[in-house]
């Protein structure tokens, strides 16, 4: 079964789901390698016996979705951003905080944990000292439960952890056991508090608001189709605050901009987005 015959296949699926071939381009030999398991299991010869396949089983479309997802994150992805975020955006957003307010974030589509625990991290090492009577709250969502276990368990490999500087990780973590020969990197309990993981599906629920910061990077601006990166968008906005930052990830642009989306770059060059203040 040819690369091509995949990729024509998930070029005519991945509309039907919403989603966008362009984003699926680079992962897709992972994606392609999980639904030939389901064919196989299946007992369908190729993609084009799928695709019928598909059309008389309309079932089968919720069993094709999650082999459509892509999991991969890692701690401190995109580290410029994290450098923006730590020198400016975070002590901007705590300073403006009313006394005694927590500091509210939204990791959506937050994978093993990755990226809800890199803000806990740089929070507490960095930015908690200079904002004792603020504390940080993280909301962390995604729509695969297997993440979500991984994320409630705080267990990593050192792969996931070899962008965050050394003495954060001896600071950050205990080293466990080793498992076939790898050492795991267990997150320590002070890093985990304040981080809430709920399973929800950005399509259809989102987070109660309002939040000072909210991430949605390498989800619905890669995979899913424009309308649909609309829709979202219309979601994250109603739930930042004035002032406040939505990052995306490093590849990531907004949708075509709608003339209603009061939004600015944090400063060039980074995909940090300041939800501007309406004047009154
Ligand atoms: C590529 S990972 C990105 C993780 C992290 N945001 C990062 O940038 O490193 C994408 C995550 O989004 C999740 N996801 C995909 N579709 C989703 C949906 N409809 N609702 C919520 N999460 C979703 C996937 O399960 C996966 O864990």
């Amino acid at each position: 079964m040819s690369d091509e015959s995949c990729v024509a296949f998930l070029q005519w699926a991945l509309p039907r789901m919403e989603m966008r071939w362009k984003g699926f381009r680079k992962v897709r030999r992972q994606v392609c390698r999980r639904i030939r398991q389901r064919m196989a299991e299946l007992e369908v010869p190729g993609f084009e016996e799928y695709r019928t396949y598909l059309e008389g089983h309309p079932e089968e479309w919720r069993r094709l979705a999650p082999l459509c997802r892509v999991t991969i994150s890692r701690f401190a992805r995109d580290r410029g951003i994290w450098r923006l975020l730590g020198e400016e955006v975070l002590p901007g957003l705590a300073g403006s905080l009313p006394s005694g307010a927590p500091l509210r974030a939204w990791s959506a589509g937050c994978a093993s944990g990755e990226e809800p625990f890199t803000l806990s991290i740089l929070w507490r090492m960095e930015l908690e000292p200079h904002f004792p009577g603020h504390p940080l709250e993280v909301v962390a969502t995604d729509v695969d439960p297997a993440v979500l276990q991984r994320a409630r368990a705080g267990r990593y490999s050192a792969s996931s952890l070899k962008e965050v500087a050394s003495h954060r990780v001896d600071a950050a973590f205990t080293r466990v056991e080793v498992e076939q020969g790898e050492t795991i990197h267990r997150l320590r309990d002070e890093y985990r508090r304040g981080v809430t993981f709920l399973r929800q599906d950005l399509r259809n629920e989102m987070p109660e608001g309002p939040f000072q910061l909210i991430f949605c990077r390498n989800v619905a601006f890669t995979y899913f189709d424009t309308t649909l990166q609309r829709r979202i968008l219309e979601g994250l906005l109603e739930r930042l605050v004035p002032g406040g930052a939505l990052v995306l990830g490093s590849h990531e642009k907004l949708p075509v901009r709608n003339p209603s989306w009061p939004l600015a770059p944090w400063v060039r060059g980074e995909p940090v987005y300041r939800l501007e203040r309406l004047e009154s």
